[in-house]
């Protein structure tokens, strides 16, 4: 089963979804990577060049090629979990995408304090177009506001885990028992 992380930006998708992978034994997709690999183009250039509607149709067709891709993988197969792909922070919010990832893995969201991520994403802003210029109260007031509109995507997950500093095994273990959705 593909393992989708989902979250905020500033969530820990990233290094999650690289050590989980690790752990496990199976490949680790990064969904930004794919889609700058598809497009020639870094996310941020692909935003100012041809805007963030053209960027949600691609992120969602790179993740159905990727999954189906991933299905298609014999080798893939070999034990419980094939793949960990970490998400964008908007993927699961547009389309059916959220829908759509829990027909076809185990969603997981990484759900840190809003002050964690802030305090993350205060260096990192010029990498992502949505919080470009903005610091302080700014940044966090924008984080909020856009928490607000998230979270009934994100709280879709089959598996929640608020506290991401967690032992690998605990991680783990917490995705083997993962309840089933309603
Ligand atoms: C976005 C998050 C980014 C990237 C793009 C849009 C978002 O990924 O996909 O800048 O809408 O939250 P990360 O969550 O990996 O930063």
């Amino acid at each position: 089963m593909v393992i989708f992380l989902i979250g905020f930006m500033g969530s820990g998708k990233s290094w999650w979804a690289h050590r989980l992978a690790q752990e496990l034994h199976v490949p680790n997709y990064d969904l930004d990577a794919v889609i700058e690999e598809a497009e020639g183009l870094e996310i941020t250039d692909i935003f100012s060049v041809k805007g963030e509607g053209y960027f949600r149709q691609k992120e969602r067709e790179c993740l159905e090629s990727l999954v189906e891709k991933l299905q298609g993988d014999e080798t893939a197969h070999a034990g419980n979990w094939t793949a960990v792909i970490s998400c964008g922070g908007g993927t699961p919010c547009f389309f059916d995408t959220m829908d759509w990832m829990n027909l076809h893995g185990l969603t997981v969201w990484l759900n840190p304090p809003v002050e964690m991520l802030a305090a993350r994403l205060i260096t990192e802003t010029a990498s992502r177009p949505l919080l470009a210029g903005k610091t302080g109260a700014d940044l966090v007031e924008l984080i909020d506001h856009l928490m607000e509109e998230r979270a009934p995507f994100y709280e879709k997950a089959r598996v929640q885990i608020k506290n991401t500093h967690l032992a690998m095994q605990d991680f783990i273990n917490i995705l083997e028992h993962a309840p089933d959705l309603p």
